[in-house]
């Protein structure tokens, strides 16, 4: 009789651990990302986006660093010019396959505008500018969107300029 009594605690004993341990295990819910750990992380990796979230902080820092140079504005240059290097590399990490059209892009051309920030002639920046824009154009050929050619720009919008 004892050892049915023992047998019995044992055996609730164990299914009342085993449900714990799966409760323990049932994924949290957000206020709209939810579902499995698989859904939420797919959901999450959608919003965000591909390569295309990246250029178009890359079309607007573009606009921003051709003025501040314009202006002569270094350290806003610098800036923008270290803002383009990071939203094409985070681009890179969503979209890896991309990598080997931006590899001169980001060990040449960057350093190239850099340096010209660097030595604060405004010569020399809008000869790499115009560099940078040749091969900005030259990467939208090779990633198969030939039709986004790249142009100096003409209008300002920036809200930011040197006084
Ligand atoms: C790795 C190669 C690569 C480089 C370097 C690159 N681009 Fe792009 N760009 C792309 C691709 C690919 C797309 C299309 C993205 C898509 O279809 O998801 C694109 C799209 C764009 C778009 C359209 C974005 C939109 O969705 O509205 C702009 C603007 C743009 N690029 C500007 C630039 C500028 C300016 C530079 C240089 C400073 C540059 N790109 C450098 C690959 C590149």
């Amino acid at each position: 009789m004892k050892l049915i009594i023992k047998t019995t605690i044992l055996i609730s004993l164990y299914f009342l651990t085993s449900c714990n341990k799966k409760e323990a295990y049932q994924p949290v819910q957000g206020q709209w990302i939810k579902g499995t750990e698989k859904e939420k992380l797919n959901t999450i990796e959608t919003q965000f986006r591909g390569f295309d979230k990246a250029m178009v902080e890359v079309g607007y820092r573009y606009q921003e660093l051709y003025w501040a140079g314009q202006d002569e504005n270094w350290e806003y240059a610098n800036y923008q010019l270290q803002k383009i290097n990071k939203a094409i590399k985070l681009g890179l990490q969503r979209r890896p396959r991309r990598a080997a059209s931006a590899e001169n892009f980001l060990t040449y051309v960057i350093p190239e505008v850099k340096k010209s920030i660097q030595q604060k002639d405004a010569k020399l920046f809008n000869e790499n500018f115009k560099m940078m824009r040749t091969n900005c154009t030259a990467c939208h050929a090779a990633e198969k969107v030939p039709s986004f050619t790249v142009r100096i720009p003409t209008d300002r919008q920036s809200p930011i300029e040197k006084e």
